[in-house]
């Protein structure tokens, strides 16, 4: 058991899920049954005492309300994204649905366990949620392979014949879940969206070698699905340049 003098993990059974520099994530054992599967995400954001204790505040409150504001929104369009259950500034925290059947798709790449062809429809995926909350005005201010959870769905394709034929086709799809709002934005500005898709591909190629074709096919996916698809996949462009611009400047 972690020690923290935080009310909700006091008083709750709970473990460590994760530690990142920002904040820590537990999970909560949920007594009365309010979630599907019996436990409860907290995000507790980390002080950093390097910062003015004022300022460092005002940030975490800030990025607390931001980031549950537009899972609030998310959830409106019916993007799926973890049911938020309840925020206390003061605490630092954020009470979410916990969605232990997925997985990062940092995780997902990185194990390699998927072949050329389902890859694509994992990016096909990934594609129709970016667009949809960017078509939303939704900018996701991290959009790294971290911040996007995965799941596979497996649904079975047959018309009736098929259904008494030994061999059916089987689709595979994934459920798509963007998380960690708290740099979220609101904006429809193509230069915006661009960016959110620029930290996705330096995302995807410093972290995976050999991705290119991921980020490829996510690019055409995204230009389709998003109604301004072409407007910001032309500013990525110019964001592309600038930051070659920058590494070379060092
Ligand atoms: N609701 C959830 N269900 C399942 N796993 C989650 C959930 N939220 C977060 N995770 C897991 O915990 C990791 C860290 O979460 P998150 O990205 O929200 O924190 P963080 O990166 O430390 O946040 P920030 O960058 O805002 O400080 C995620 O990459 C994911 O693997
Ligand atoms: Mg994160």
């Amino acid at each position: 058991m972690v020690v923290d003098n935080c009310p909700f993990l006091r008083n709750c059974e709970h473990s460590l899920l994760f530690q990142g520099a920002e904040a820590c994530l537990y999970i909560l054992k949920d007594p009365n049954n309010v979630t599907h599967n019996g436990m409860f995400l907290l995000k507790k954001r980390l002080v950093k005492s390097y910062r003015h204790a004022k300022l460092d505040k005002k940030l975490t409150q800030k990025r607390i309300t931001q980031e549950g504001r537009t899972l609030l929104k998310c959830q409106k369009l019916g993007i799926k994204v973890p049911i938020v259950y309840l925020s206390d500034l003061n605490e630092r925290v954020i009470l979410m649905e916990y969605l232990d059947d997925y997985q990062s798709l940092r995780n997902v790449l990185e194990s390699r366990s998927l072949d050329n062809s389902v890859l694509k429809i994992l990016s096909a995926n990934v594609a129709n949620v970016v667009a949809k909350l960017h078509d939303n005005s939704v900018i996701h201010g991290d959009l790294t392979t971290s911040n996007v959870l995965v799941k596979e769905l497996k649904v079975e394709n047959g018309t009736p014949e098929s259904e008494n034929m030994i061999e059916k086709s089987v689709t595979r799809n994934f459920s798509i879940v963007p998380i960690d709002f708290g740099l979220s934005s609101s904006s429809d500005t193509s230069e915006d969206k661009a960016v959110d898709l620029y930290v996705l591909e330096r995302a995807i190629l410093t972290t995976h070698a050999n991705m290119t074709s991921f980020f490829d096919s996510f690019l055409e996916n995204y230009v389709t699905a998003s109604k301004y698809g072409s407007a910001t996949k032309a500013k990525l462009d110019e964001v592309r340049a600038r930051g070659r611009k920058r590494d070379m400047m060092g």
